[in-house]
């Protein structure tokens, strides 16, 4: 018998993107399509996309629902043919776990000089440099109201270290936060406001041989400004985001020594997570409710 339920396209061509589509399957009641596939569009009342094309959400009639694969929504609202329905996001300890472990590792690297032993090693030098004091060691986490940057801060104050936050909400200044951190961490989501959110000026307040530890998205740190206190010898750095990804080749960033480089990896959510989020959402718009996790297209997270 022919199946006329609507159902779920999954956009994308990646590994992760086939794997969020088999655990819809298996899941969920839904027909589930991967963009690109045969898919009846009228049939097609979600659609879960990190960047959805041009186009793509205007040719499809009958949405109810756009979901994002992960935390951030910045590819999806700047899509021109974005509906007026609501939008979901991924929030689960399998995004905030990963990203929290990326982020120590970070933290944790520069507090215990991990780059400076590394150089001592390879020449073969016995040199107990002096350890740092890990409770005059603050970091500021930007955005750390939010659902990523307060399970940093939680484990930070955990492990002793003292963390400040600083987001919309925190009563606090970008100033005082920065002043003398021995480490940034950028968790922002990517709107007109966080653009440009730490320039020459911010990153002067920061403590001499600070990290600047970005994973929040490209564009947030001005990476000439970075650049420059890299090149001075001042401050080091941890990039997981890039304002051009993926970072072009030749770009300065790629074989800087003071930089630590992942490509856009610190916190992929499971399959599983993501297919959890867009099911329970489903359900509750179909029940006239909004999404597990919704978006605020106003304030553009
Ligand atoms: N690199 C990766 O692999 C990766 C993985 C997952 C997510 N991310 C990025 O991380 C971002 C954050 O995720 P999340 O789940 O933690 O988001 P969230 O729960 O929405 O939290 C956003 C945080 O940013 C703050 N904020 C937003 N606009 C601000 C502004 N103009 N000035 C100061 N603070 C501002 C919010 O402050 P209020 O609470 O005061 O509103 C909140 O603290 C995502 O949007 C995504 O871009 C990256």
């Amino acid at each position: 018998m022919a199946d006329d339920r609507n159902g779920i396209m999954v956009m994308g061509h990646s590994e992760e993107i086939r794997r969020i589509a088999v655990s819809l399957r298996e899941m969920g009641p839904h027909p589930v399509w991967l963009h690109g596939e045969d898919a009846p569009h009228e049939r097609v009342n979600c659609l879960v996309a990190f960047r959805p094309p041009a186009g793509l959400m205007a040719s499809l009639p009958n949405l109810t629902l756009v979901h994002a694969t992960g935390a951030g929504v910045d590819g999806i609202l700047m899509a021109p043919d974005l509906p007026e329905v609501p939008i979901g996001r991924v929030v689960a300890d399998e995004v905030a776990k990963p990203m929290t472990h990326h982020v120590l590792h970070a933290v944790l690297r520069h507090l215990r000089q991990g780059e400076a032993f590394a150089a001592l090693q390879k020449a073969g030098s016995w040199n107990r440099l002096l350890t740092r004091d890990f409770a005059q060691f603050p970091v500021a986490v930007l955005g750390g109201t939010g659902a990523l940057g307060g399970a940093v801060i939680q484990a930070l104050e955990f492990l002793g270290i003292p963390a400040r936050g600083w987001s919309r909400s925190s009563g606090t200044t970008l100033e005082e936060t920065l002043a003398g951190a021995m480490a940034v961490v950028v968790l922002l989501p990517a709107t007109p406001a966080t653009r440009g959110v730490l320039g020459a000026r911010e990153l002067a307040l920061l403590a001499d041989d600070a990290a600047v530890i970005a994973v929040g998205r490209g564009g947030q740190v001005e990476e000439a400004a970075l650049l420059a206190e890299l090149d001075a010898g001042r401050l080091s750095a941890y990039l997981d985001v890039f304002e051009k990804e993926p970072l072009p080749a030749g770009h300065p960033l790629w074989q800087h020594p003071r930089v630590i480089l992942t490509p856009h990896i610190a916190a992929a959510p499971s399959a599983p997570a993501v297919a959890r989020c867009v099911l329970e959402s489903m359900e509750r718009v179909a029940r006239g409710e909004p999404p597990l996790f919704p978006v605020d297209r106003a304030r553009g997270y």
